[in-house]
């Protein structure tokens, strides 16, 4: 079979490694890719939200499956496009999307169905804010409703600054949205549980936690995220239970009610508290830098589960798993999530031997004449499985170290709540 992956991330790098290794699986094209991809997959450069052009590419490259990375082109219906043309596509529909890409979709979805998740409300216009304000307690988390690329939630301190906020999104911050949700602030630890689902079933798809703050201490502002590891001890197997009947279930039910379907990889954003989970947020892909943490340590055929899946029939297949512990550091131009520079080459990238339970996935990356160059904001991910996560993050920063990219800078403490000082 034939795979056309969509998206040029460090979750589309690990998802092409994983999908070469099948034997069912003849060639991959990435559209776009980048460097990493580049060597084990064709990469052909397009921009994933031209729908008609990436027909065009999928009918020439002879493509028999689409594997689709990243929300936008899934929000805006790459699935019903390509299903209409006839193409086979692993992803959710426009309207599953939702549950990623409108938060008061989510929110209201949570109250009529009696999800656990912060009290909230959705507000289209500043009184309603102002009204809000008169009866809450700070922090409030300030939500725009569609996509954001990461940046549409603010945490406010202050109510002043709830209201500048509602305001810049209420006058167009983000196109995608016109409303807002305001949210009580939950305290807790947050994880991240993964499914992957089909008309009929649904299967666990991995745990990890993710580390959103750019700097040590998780100080300084969010990020795509700086690092992960996987699995999230925090993730027992009562409360999992409890993730699945009072979040999951529920979900996918009221999806089914309104006569719709989920199928793909469903990523559920959690805070835990007192062994309660509470649903912050859902994605309706794998996460990244999680992706990158969870697949090395899968056992079985990526590509016949995702076959499999979008033939609904998942339950027929059976998910294996590592042991073993498994982190991620990502390694970031200088100056991200702010500005910085872009084409800063990375010299030893290709010098640094790896053992088999070592990966550099590429993020930001692109080649030029044989040579690795930076190419945006999170450039690498350097992965590994083992035994312990102390050895593990030991092996990765001695990695790090090798690279010595002079434009980089990542995080050393990964994974703080797994590794005691
Ligand atoms: P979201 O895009 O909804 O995942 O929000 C981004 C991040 O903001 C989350 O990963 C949390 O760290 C934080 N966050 C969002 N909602 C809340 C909340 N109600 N309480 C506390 N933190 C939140
Ligand atoms: N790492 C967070 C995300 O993929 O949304």
């Amino acid at each position: 079979m034939n795979i056309g992956l969509i998206g040029s991330g460090g979750r589309e790098h690990a998802l092409c490694k994983k999908l070469s290794e099948s034997k069912k699986v003849n060639k991959i094209v990435c559209l776009p890719g980048n460097a990493g991809t580049s060597k084990i997959a064709t990469n052909i450069d397009v921009d994933i939200l031209d729908f008609k052009k990436i027909l065009k590419l999928l009918k020439i490259y002879q493509i028999d499956l689409v594997v689709v990375g990243p929300e936008e082109p899934l929000v805006k219906g790459i699935v019903d496009f390509l299903k209409k043309n006839k193409i086979l596509v692993f992803g959710p529909s426009k309207y599953a999307s939702k549950l990623e890409g409108s938060k008061a979709f989510v929110k209201k979805l949570c109250k009529e169905n009696n999800i656990p998740t912060a009290k909230f409300k959705i507000c289209h216009k500043k009184s309603q804010v102002l009204k809000f304000l008169k009866r809450c307690n700070l922090p409030v988390v300030v939500k725009a409703d569609g996509l954001a690329a990461g940046k549409g939630v603010t945490i406010c301190h202050t109510k002043k600054k709830v209201i500048n906020i509602s305001s810049a999104i209420f006058a167009g911050q983000f196109k995608s949205s016109n409303k807002i949700v305001l949210e009580e602030f939950l305290e807790g630890e947050e994880a991240s549980y993964f499914l992957i689902v089909d008309n009929n079933y649904f299967k666990f798809f991995g745990s990890a936690q993710d580390h959103k703050r750019v700097f040590e201490n998780d100080k300084g502002p969010n990020t795509g995220g700086m690092g992960a590891y996987s699995p999230a001890p925090i993730i027992n197997k009562s409360l999992e239970k409890k993730i699945i009947n009072k979040i999951v279930k529920p979900t996918l039910r009221a999806l089914k009610k309104k006569g719709q379907f989920y199928n793909g990889f469903l990523y559920v954003g959690l805070m835990i508290k007192k062994n309660e989970p509470f649903l912050i947020e859902y994605n309706i892909r794998m996460g990244d830098p999680e992706c990158q943490v969870i697949l090395p340590r899968l056992k079985t055929d990526l590509f016949k589960i995702l076959l499999n899946t979008v033939l609904n029939k998942l339950k027929k297949i059976n998910i294996k798993w590592k042991k073993s512990k498994s982190m991620t550091v990502v390694l970031c131009s200088k100056g991200y999530p702010g500005n910085y520079k872009k084409n800063s080459c990375i010299e030893n990238i290709n010098k640094v031997g790896l053992g088999n339970n070592d990966f550099i996935y590429h993020a930001g990356t692109r080649i030029k004449n044989d040579k690795v160059y930076s190419n945006g904001g999170r450039v690498l991910n350097i992965t590994s499985i083992g035994n312990s996560f102390y050895g593990v993050r030991k092996k990765i920063l001695s990695i790090i170290n090798k690279i010595n990219w002079k434009d980089g800078f990542y995080r050393k403490d990964i994974g703080w709540r797994v590794i005691k000082k």
